[in-house]
């Protein structure tokens, strides 16, 4: 079986921005993903080709489209069920380190919607033929429910991501009693901030302004006591978003690494801590081995720090810098790349958490992901807005299809 046609458009992510839908094509299946994009970006993540014209102030994607286009007949022919050897296709022609070249939003759009094709043409859902080719034993991962968006996501809070993980994997269950406690924290926002915190930020989670992370935890806590405890909580501080001159600011206060460090010690003492994501700038590398050294009672998990390259994550969790790494496929590029990530998570014992992106669009290839590779966690943001509902309604999908 082969590809016979490949087709890229210009779509528009959840942001409102552009972003690049590559359709794939065999005899009789077609396959069709469409690129989702950061706002929060780690450094080392690999390059995101936009036009850099007046269009869409800058972010138009027709460039990456004509070099989709221009390689177009290299990639018609090419047999299927041959990942590794087509993604190392895309990254020849591509040539750069960083995928630069033909920008990583092309060549990610290429070898994931190629994943989907396979799996099409053996008419077996997607996590079934991941799981099947990557020998992986699938199984649902927890659920990180981003239900307070701030950083750079929305006005207001410092931190960027408050989620609620229910302690079980049970899907239908779990997702029920992240809407139930939604709505009951919407009610208490609107009380305490007026009926303008009701309003979302990009991942669906709510974004009062003026407001302090102590006050959303009291929040969180209490909501969950009301709920027998069926949550633990973690943050996605996206600390590289507060970090300048050296210096935290946070909450209007200058901290230092050490001061940063003391106060999640304080909320992991106060509110219990699952994980938290970035708590340090990724260039502040002192500080993430200072916690290492520490006694902390949360998982530290790599994002802006480990961009889904499996190098990085191999070397912060030998150095046990991180306990847990993000799994974001447009960050390294490639399936084969992702894949050699949650590789390399497992051989070194720490958790994979798949993410969506803050931009995205309605494509559900992660909730796949997440469950071929039996994953720790997922997030997916909050269960409103149709882009990240796709992601959970999928999970909903996977959990009928292996009645
Ligand atoms: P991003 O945010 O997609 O804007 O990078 C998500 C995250 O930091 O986990
Ligand atoms: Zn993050």
């Amino acid at each position: 079986m082969k590809i016979t046609d490949v087709k890229a458009t210009e779509i528009l992510d959840s942001r409102g921005e552009p972003t690049i839908e590559v359709a794939m094509y065999s005899d009789d299946m077609t396959s069709v993903f469409g690129v989702p994009a950061g706002a929060s970006t780690g450094k080392k993540e690999a390059h995101e080709l936009r036009d850099g014209t007046d269009r869409y102030n800058g972010k138009g994607v027709q460039k990456a489209i004509e070099k989709l286009e221009s390689i177009r007949s290299k990639l018609v022919g090419q047999e299927l069920y041959e990942q590794e050897k087509f993604d190392d296709l895309l990254i020849s022609l591509d040539g750069t380190e960083d995928k630069s070249s033909l920008g990583a939003n092309t060549i990610v759009g290429l070898s994931l919607s190629y994943t989907l094709l396979c799996a099409n043409t053996k008419d077996q859902p997607l996590w079934r033929y991941i799981a099947d080719t990557y020998s992986t034993s699938p199984n649902f991962p927890r659920l990180y429910a981003n239900l307070v968006n701030g950083g750079k996501h929305a006005p207001g809070l410092d931190i960027q991501e408050f989620m609620i993980v229910p302690k079980n994997n049970n899907m239908p269950e779990s997702i029920e009693k992240i809407s139930e406690f939604r709505i009951k924290l919407k009610d208490e926002l609107s009380k305490i901030f007026g009926s303008g915190a009701e309003l979302v930020g990009d991942e669906g989670g709510f974004a009062p302004t003026g407001a302090t992370a102590k006050q959303m935890l009291d929040l969180y806590k209490s909501i969950n006591n009301s709920m027998d405890n069926y949550f633990e909580f973690a943050l996605d501080s996206a600390a590289s978003s507060f970090y300048k001159d050296d210096k935290y600011v946070y909450e209007k206060n200058e901290l230092n690494a050490k001061q940063l460090m003391d106060l999640y010690n304080r909320y992991s003492n106060d509110y219990g801590m699952l994980s938290i994501e970035d708590p340090f700038a990724e260039d502040d590398i002192e500080a993430w081995q200072a916690l290492s050294d520490t006694d902390h009672k949360f998982l530290v998990i790599g994002d802006d720090l480990t961009v889904t390259n499996y190098r990085l994550t191999a070397q912060y969790a030998q150095e046990k810098l991180i306990d847990g790494v993000i799994i974001k496929p447009n960050q390294i590029g490639t399936m084969t790349e992702t894949m050699q990530t949650i590789k390399a998570a497992g051989e070194n014992n720490i958790k994979t958490i798949v993410s969506h992106r803050s931009g995205e669009t309605t494509s559900t290839f992660i909730s796949d992901l997440a469950y071929a590779v039996g994953a720790f966690g997922i997030k997916i943001g909050a269960p409103v807005r149709g882009e990240r509902v796709a992601k959970y309604d999928r999970l909903l999908e996977i959990s009928k299809e292996i009645r």
